[in-house]
């Protein structure tokens, strides 16, 4: 084996979690997928690898997904694939494979993995990261919509994390291309980024999302989707604010809000933290109820989210509820056997922690708090011929000797 290569390192921007962190991820998605079953959506895997085509007619080529970030290679087969940049692609092709869009009804679906996207890495911003989503299938009522929301914000509140909610609507094939028109021709007007420039030709609305200070001012004056949008379109969006008004959920109305993946109409939302820098949007999403018919099924309406959990991880700032945590040790060579029964049959019922080797009481002791054990119960020569246990609750500083057989 060769050892002159130094340690091998994780690829930049992919990272271990580990510890804690590995830890908070769990009770995370244990949380939120409580509150969507609730919800009644179902869990949902689907395959990380897809073929390529699914994202280009799906987030949309003129996306910096698509054009710049995707994971994408031509594998053994010839086959030109990649690794998923997000999940609802994959869900939609699920929906139309398996038939469910001539099924009628609703489908609800969530979801959590990773996701890759060739990024410059920085704070908040990975190359694989992890995403809990969800997706709602055949529901064309602005109602599903605020569900989502009303949703989102109980799975954040679980967690105790504040945010704050943007939401816009992007109009629907009716009133996006005249909207589309005019906005061109304002923008022909300005002195604007060269990425701006590139978008006025591939798509112009992502213009209004451009960080560039200059920019920004430069569209100060620019035509806001929402003044420009149908009578359907206007009064879903009334519709939308006043379902939010009335269950008492705070948002702002962002007409810049255009979200980087092309497949929205009509409602579009974001939940942003200015905690975790430049990088501040949490969770994401909206309504899509053009992409089902563009991947080839029958038109579905359809509204779903993402959550980033990574930076989710970043504001969690409450412990995990740990349960009891039961340390088992010996305390001679011939108590080992007893211990390794002890310990296989208290995991039965909770978390036990071992290491079967034969230590001194101070040390166990020492082990059982470094590992943060709530019990210690230990077994020594006297107890073995006694044919009893010494257990001690560290946190109520409490000890007893008890029967081998009450414990
Ligand atoms: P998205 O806004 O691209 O939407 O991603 C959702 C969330 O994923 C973001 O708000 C962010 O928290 C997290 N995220 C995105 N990129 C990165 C990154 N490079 N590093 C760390 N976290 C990141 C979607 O993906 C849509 N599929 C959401 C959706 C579902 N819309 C409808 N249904």
């Amino acid at each position: 084996m060769d050892n002159k290569m130094g340690n091998i390192q994780s690829l930049r921007g992919m990272k271990d979690l580990m510890d804690k962190e590995g830890e908070l991820f769990n009770y995370f998605i244990s949380k939120a997928s409580a509150i969507s079953k609730n919800y009644d959506f179902s869990y949902l895997e689907t395959p990380i690898l897809e073929e390529t085509a699914l994202f280009k007619r799906s987030v949309g080529e003129s996306s910096d997904i698509v054009g710049k970030e995707m994971y994408q290679f031509i594998d053994k087969g010839e086959n030109d694939v990649c690794l998923r940049p997000e999940g609802t692609a994959g869900v939609v092709r699920m929906f139309i494979q398996n038939k469910l869009d001539r099924a009628g009804g609703t489908r609800k679906y969530f979801y959590h993995g990773p996701m890759f996207r060739y990024e410059r890495p920085q704070k908040g911003r990975l190359r694989e990261f992890h995403q809990f989503g969800c997706e709602s299938f055949g529901e064309a009522s602005v109602y599903e919509d605020a569900n989502m929301i009303i949703m989102i914000c109980e799975i954040l509140k679980s967690v105790s994390i504040g945010y704050k909610l943007l939401i816009n609507s992007l109009g629907c094939k009716e009133c996006m291309p005249p909207y589309k028109e005019k906005l061109v021709a304002h923008l022909e007007n300005l002195h604007l980024c060269e990425d701006c420039n590139r978008r006025i030709l591939t798509n112009p609305i992502r213009v209004l999302d451009c960080k560039n200070e200059s920019c920004k001012k430069e569209l100060r004056n620019a035509p806001k989707i929402t003044d420009n949008l149908c009578s359907s379109c206007d009064t879903d969006f009334i519709k939308l604010k006043n379902i939010l008004d009335e269950n008492g959920i705070t948002y702002e109305v962002d007409t810049n809000l255009v979200r980087g993946l092309d497949y929205y109409t009509k409602t579009a939302f974001e939940f942003v933290s200015d905690e975790i820098g430049s990088q501040s949007a949490i969770a994401g999403g909206g309504r899509y109820d053009r992409l089902c018919e563009f991947l080839g099924g029958r038109p579905t309406p359809a509204v779903g989210f993402a959550i980033g959990i990574e930076r989710l991880l970043e504001l969690i700032k409450i412990e995990p509820q740990e349960d009891e945590v039961l340390y088992i040790g010996a305390m001679c060579e011939e108590a080992l056997d007893l211990v390794f029964s002890l310990v296989a049959s208290k995991r039965k019922t909770m978390k036990v922690l071992s290491d079967f080797k034969s230590r001194s009481f101070t040390k166990h002791l020492e082990n059982a708090k470094k590992q943060n054990a709530t019990v210690v119960a230990l077994v020594g020569d006297n107890e073995l011929r006694d044919r009893t246990i010494w257990i001690k609750n560290i946190q109520a500083n409490k000890e007893i000797i008890i029967p081998i057989e009450e414990f």
